[in-house]
């Protein structure tokens, strides 16, 4: 007598993962190997070749259309697979390039030699972003292998995230048919634990900016010169430390004229989000933490406007001692901004403020680089429904929402330009190390991702039949 034994999904996901464990693992880590640092020109080829790695990878997992497409920077990878026009389509986002290792000396292991320790996967990269955009990949390709693919999936790959998505823009603009699509998915963002699985519902905007502070026209003997002339840095450290008040409050005038604050209900939800303080402060190795006087750090990094110093430097920083007063000095600012702040109006904001409190005997640049606008995902989208009830099935715990304090320029883009809104179902952790020596990415976060993404699928397409 045979039983004839129908598979659940979620079954059939294990039973795929369990047969391509280590395939999964090993192409990661040759994605892993490509030093696809965009900051940095020295790198370019090596950008084209993650690029073309993706290409080849999409190809195999069964996706057409598949194109490096070209723009002014480096190429956005696309893929498609369409199986029907009624159906739904999502449209994946991610991006295959990577921030600069440095500082080198501080990796236990070289960045671009994916090393395993301690069930977790040591490179640049590893959890931002190509560990997590590399999970829907393969989770399409468990989907195309067990014929469990519900609706149409679009991929967007890009290589430019890490210094402002710059020629995205355009990229999105010539290619609105090409890009249509009822909701973006994106895994790059953080939860806040695997026991306590979490939904981003907002990301940070940004404005970004370098100041240049100029004295006299030439570098000075100390000696000589210095206690009669000022000193630059003497001058931008002060200008910089008054960027922020004793309360921690940013000085600039109108700077929060257009945030919206939180209604009581809204900072009691956000403050129920689990958060261990003493834990938060042992990982970072702090005695104290620090910020806006008023808001819990779950506000400060969530919902509050920031100004940052990312860089500061002038004068000699070689070997030994040289004694000079130097001409220059200069700093590289970000300001994280929350809705309703834009970022072309910070910009200016802080400009005009630079330059006012800019003294006599020194001159002032203010040199703007690039800026993302801040946005709130919506909650009760199907979409968002669709990744509460992936994550529940697959972690068997409910996500809470949370808001995140990083940015993705891209995001306000594609609702303005596309009128398509995002869900931001990241699998990363905040300690996993982004942007910071030893980054890292969790084994089993990475196998969770390629299980929770087909059940995003499962239920987006079924909650959009019935609506
Ligand atoms: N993936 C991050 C953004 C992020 C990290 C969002 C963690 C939420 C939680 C992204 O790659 C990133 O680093 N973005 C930059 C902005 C960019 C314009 C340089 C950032 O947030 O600094
Ligand atoms: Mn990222
Ligand atoms: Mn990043």
């Amino acid at each position: 007598m045979y039983v004839c034994l129908k598979l659940t999904l979620m079954q059939e996901i294990k039973a795929y993962v369990k047969l391509n464990k280590d395939r999964f693992l090993t192409e990661l880590f040759e994605l892993l190997r490509f030093p696809s640092v965009s900051a940095d020109p020295k790198y370019k080829n090596d950008v084209l070749n993650a690029a073309e790695y993706v290409a080849a990878k999409l190809r195999q997992a069964g996706a057409d259309q598949v194109e490096v497409c070209q723009t002014a920077g480096c190429p956005v990878v696309y893929g498609e697979k369409m199986i029907g026009p009624a159906k739904p389509t999502v449209l994946v986002y991610g991006h295959y390039d990577v921030q600069p290792p440095d500082p080198l000396e501080l990796w236990k292991t070289p960045p671009f030699e994916p090393t395993i320790r301690d069930g977790k996967i040591y490179a640049r990269g590893a959890c931002d972003d190509k560990g997590q955009f590399y999970m829907h990949i393969k989770a399409f390709e468990l989907m195309m292998q067990t014929q469990t693919l519900s609706c149409n999936i679009k991929f967007m790959i890009e290589g430019e995230e890490e210094i402002g998505s710059d020629n995205l823009g355009v990229f999105v603009q010539q290619n609105k048919e090409k890009l249509k699509a009822d909701v973006v998915l994106i895994s790059d963002t953080s939860m806040i634990s695997m026991e306590n699985p979490s939904l981003e519902t907002g990301l940070r905007g940004l404005s970004y900016l370098e100041v240049e502070v100029t004295g006299p026209n030439r570098d000075l003997h100390s000696g000589v010169y210095g206690g009669a002339v000022a000193n630059p840095i003497t001058v931008l450290s002060k200008m910089i430390a008054s960027l922020h008040d004793e309360n921690n409050h940013i000085t600039i005038p109108g700077f929060y004229n257009d945030v919206v604050e939180l209604t009581e209900a809204e900072k009691h939800a956000l403050n129920e989000a689990p958060f261990d303080l003493e834990e938060y402060k042992k990982d970072l190795a702090i005695d104290e933490i620090w910020g806006e006087k008023g808001y819990s750090t779950l506000e400060r990094t969530g919902t509050r406007p920031t100004l940052e110093l990312n860089g500061i430097w002038g004068g000699y920083i070689g070997e030994g001692a040289k004694t000079v007063l130097p001409s220059k000095a200069s700093a590289k600012i970000s300001m994280r901004l929350v809705p309703n702040q834009t970022s072309a109006q910070i910009t200016e904001l802080f400009t005009k403020h630079f330059e006012s409190i800019a003294p006599p005997y020194i001159k002032v640049k203010v040199k703007p680089h690039h800026g993302g606008e801040p946005v709130v995902t919506p909650t009760s989208s199907i979409a968002f429904r669709a990744a509460e009830k992936a994550i529940e099935e697959a972690f068997g715990k409910k996500p809470i929402p949370t808001r995140g304090g990083g940015s993705i320029p891209i995001v306000a883009l594609f609702e303005q330009e596309l009128g398509i809104k995002t869900v931001l179902m990241g699998f990363g952790l905040d300690s996993d190390a982004l942007h910071s020596p030893n980054e890292k990415y969790d084994i089993f976060n990475y196998y969770k991702g390629i299980e929770t993404i087909p059940l995003f699928y499962k239920y987006f397409t079924a909650l959009s039949a019935e609506n």
